[in-house]
């Protein structure tokens, strides 16, 4: 297949149901041949801004530019997307090789064009062997493959896939995570993903956009969006966290000191991020940046408590540690790493470093 990669951009996107709104004013760029994934709670507008995308859902307000032109007027057939969907509605009368050509049959092209493009479309998702055979006698896994084959098939300009793998069993799905991956990197197209799995989205993406009640909370590399979350939503959506509150006592070029009840955090930030002396500080703080510490050990901070509750994850184990400053903390080790044989009601030092957290937005609704 030909290499030509497309930029897509949202530009205030707004779409309208009466009263409702479903997508807020949403702006974002997608860079050329970049995976995006839209990543948000169920009802949160990821689908309606696809279907926007896709030209199935004409927008309230706002415009979907491709290459920087205007492409909002025009309809699904003009824009050529390939789509995959959830549930995914092969034709079940029809071979899978004729399942695939069926993009192709649509627009025209001879038997022998048609039979080229099958084979290829069908060797790059691996079913080349399948070609005959009837979608009832696949697998699911195998059936999305064929989905995506037939989405790819006609060259599209951007693939866009709303859910393809949540219909699949848990490992079956990261097996074809791992495939979509590969497969982006092998047609090195545009694809835009949606999903409401937080590991799908971490593990597939170059860019993620998180939404929440059709706004765009925050869009950023996976690593970025998981390490430096700007909001409450954001931190606890993507991954785990522990919130801290506390009140800023100090606020200067090296971060803030927080007073929480008798415990004193010190905390690094970067001056956007940096509440003021005598405002109120959250801190999300994920559960394994925390250390348990040995007697005599220190960490720039540190607090006490006892083991509420705790469970054992097969790769460490997760720990309820009850403080009396700042509630419950939880704490994920991997095993090899812990110190004790976990217990309930066992005495614990928890400690951290200034880097450890990071001040958030409190959006909690
Ligand atoms: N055709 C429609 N008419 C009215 N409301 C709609 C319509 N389509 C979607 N919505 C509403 O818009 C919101 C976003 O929906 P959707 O984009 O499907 O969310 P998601 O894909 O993130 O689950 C939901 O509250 C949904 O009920
Ligand atoms: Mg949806």
């Amino acid at each position: 297949m030909s290499a030509t990669a497309h930029a897509l951009e949202l530009r205030d996107l707004t779409k309208r149901y009466g009263q409702f709104t479903a997508v807020d004013a949403v702006s974002l760029s997608v860079q050329r041949g970049a995976f995006l994934t839209l990543l948000g709670p169920s009802g949160s507008g990821k689908t309606t801004i696809l279907m926007t995308i896709a030209g199935f859902v004409a927008p309230s307000a706002g415009m979907v530019l491709l290459d920087g032109s205007d492409i909002t007027p025009l309809p699904p057939e003009r824009r050529d997307f390939g789509m995959v969907f959830q549930g995914y509605a092969l034709f079940p009368h029809m071979t899978v090789a004729e399942n695939v050509a069926f993009p192709l049959r649509v627009r025209g092209l001879s038997r022998a064009d048609r039979d080229a493009k099958v084979r290829a479309a069908l060797d790059l998702v691996q079913l080349d062997r399948f070609a005959d055979r009837r979608p009832s006698q696949l697998s699911g896994g195998q059936q999305q493959r064929v989905a995506l084959a037939r989405a790819l098939v006609f060259d599209p300009a951007l693939l866009l896939l709303d859910e393809p793998l949540s219909a699949l069993d848990k490992k079956l799905r990261a097996e074809l995570q791992e495939e979509l991956k590969a497969l982006h990197r092998r047609v090195g197209r545009t694809f835009v993903n949606v999903t409401h799995d937080q590991d799908e989205a971490l593990s597939l993406s170059d860019q993620v956009a998180i939404l929440n009640h059709g706004r765009l909370i925050q869009l950023g590399a996976p690593e970025a969006l998981y390490e430096q979350p700007r909001t409450r939503f954001v931190a606890d959506f993507l991954g785990k966290s522990n919130f801290l509150q506390g009140l800023v006592q100090e606020s200067h070029l090296g971060g803030l000191r927080v007073q929480s009840g008798a415990t004193t955090l010190v905390q690094q930030a970067p001056r956007a991020l940096r509440p003021v002396a005598g405002s109120p500080a959250l801190l999300s703080l994920r559960p394994e940046k925390i250390a348990l510490l040995a007697a005599g050990e220190t960490a720039e901070n540190m607090v006490e408590g006892h083991i509420a509750a705790w469970s054992y994850l097969g790769a460490g184990f997760l720990l309820v540690v009850r403080t009396a400053d700042l509630g419950e903390i939880r704490v994920t080790l991997p095993s090899w790493r812990a110190p004790i044989a976990p217990a309930e009601g066992l005495a614990v030092r928890l400690g951290w470093s200034a880097d450890a957290a990071v001040p958030v937005l409190d959006d909690a609704a």
